[in-house]
């Protein structure tokens, strides 16, 4: 593995959020050598996030992907904080991967912006909020940019790196980087709603999602189709399931309101579905029930 003498810039990383993306971001920095300091509010949440680090990290052990002594590294690299404060003293990085509420992410940035390193870099995993706007409330929009990562964070190679109006070049040249730094392969786009991944990714699940609405196929037909006739490693329903019902309606809210195109519009039934608390694999039920520790995939019995 390279050391860090490879990329002298950054030494030590705080990720704020220690959620599913938070955690898997962490783990990647963490394993390819950085001190990485994971931050939440919530101790009870740091806990399950390093808990869920340790578990990804048995599972590439087991597969023979990472040695014994890369395992130990990567426990040793991470700290964890529940200050904000705290957590991002001396970095030379943050990565926001909290809660996808833009007026959170804009109390986050404007603390940044008074507390970090003025030559600190300040990215935000969001998956649809604007760069631009988030940047705007930092006092130095240059050193802001889009890092967002898709999840799994230790399985999928994209960054999709999105410039904020202001980005400076030489802050995108260094987050390409350190991106392939992480065995990732990174590709720059500009801010506009969605950026590039969800602009394309949510109309087709919002497509899906009408499709059934409208009676046209079943989640078994719909899902088959675009696995085996696509090669997409999960259908659009499940796939829907797996990001969460309340995060695609989100982002669809994001791109109808962003553009003013009704193309966007969120699906009735997707809208339903998020009312009933009915948002995937995170409240047990979607599209699909999920039983813990169980991987068959059952179709919900409101879709039989
Ligand atoms: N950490 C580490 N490794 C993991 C992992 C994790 N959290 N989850 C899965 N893996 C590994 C497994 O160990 C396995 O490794 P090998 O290939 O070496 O055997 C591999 O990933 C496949 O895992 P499984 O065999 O358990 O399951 P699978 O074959 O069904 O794959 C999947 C699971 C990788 C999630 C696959 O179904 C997939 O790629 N799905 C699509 C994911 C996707 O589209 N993600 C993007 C969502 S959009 C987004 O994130 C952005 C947004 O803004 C909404």
């Amino acid at each position: 593995m390279e050391t860090n003498a490879a990329n002298p810039f950054f030494s030590q990383i705080s990720v704020i959020g220690a959620g599913t993306m938070g955690n898997g971001i962490a783990h990647v920095f963490a394993q390819n050598g950085f001190k990485t300091h994971l931050i939440d509010v919530h101790q009870p949440q740091l806990d399950k996030a390093l808990a869920t680090i340790h578990k990804n990290l048995d599972r590439q052990l087991n597969k023979g992907t990472i040695t014994a002594e890369i395992v130990g590294q990567t426990i040793n690299n991470v700290r964890t904080f529940t200050s904000v404060t705290a957590g991002i003293s001396g970095s030379q990085l943050i990565v926001e991967a909290a809660t996808e509420d833009v007026d959170l992410k804009l109390k986050i940035f404007q603390q940044l912006g008074a507390e970090a390193d003025p030559d600190c870099i300040l990215a935000t995993n969001t998956s649809s909020i604007s760069i631009t706007k988030i940047a705007a409330v930092t006092g130095h929009p240059q050193q802001v940019i889009g890092m967002h990562f898709m999840n799994p964070v230790p399985v999928m190679k994209l960054v999709e790196i999105i410039n904020g109006y202001a980005t400076d070049k030489s802050v995108t040249e260094k987050i390409v980087g350190l991106s392939k730094r992480l065995g990732k392969i990174p590709s720059v786009v500009n801010d506009y709603p969605g950026f590039i991944a969800n602009r394309i990714l949510m109309p087709m699940i919002n497509e899906a999602i009408y499709s059934l609405y409208e009676g046209v196929a079943g989640v078994e037909s719909i899902d088959t189709i675009m696995k085996l006739g696509m090669a997409h490693p999960m259908g659009p329903l499940q796939l829907a399931d797996f990001i969460g019902l309340d995060v695609c309606l989100s982002i669809l809210q994001v791109l109808h309101q962003g553009f003013g195109n009704p193309k966007y519009a969120p699906c009735p039934l997707l809208v339903n579905m998020v009312a009933a608390g009915k948002l995937g694999v995170k409240t047990g039920e979607g599209f699909y029930s999920y039983t813990a520790g169980s991987k068959d995939l059952v179709i919900s019995s409101r879709f039989l």
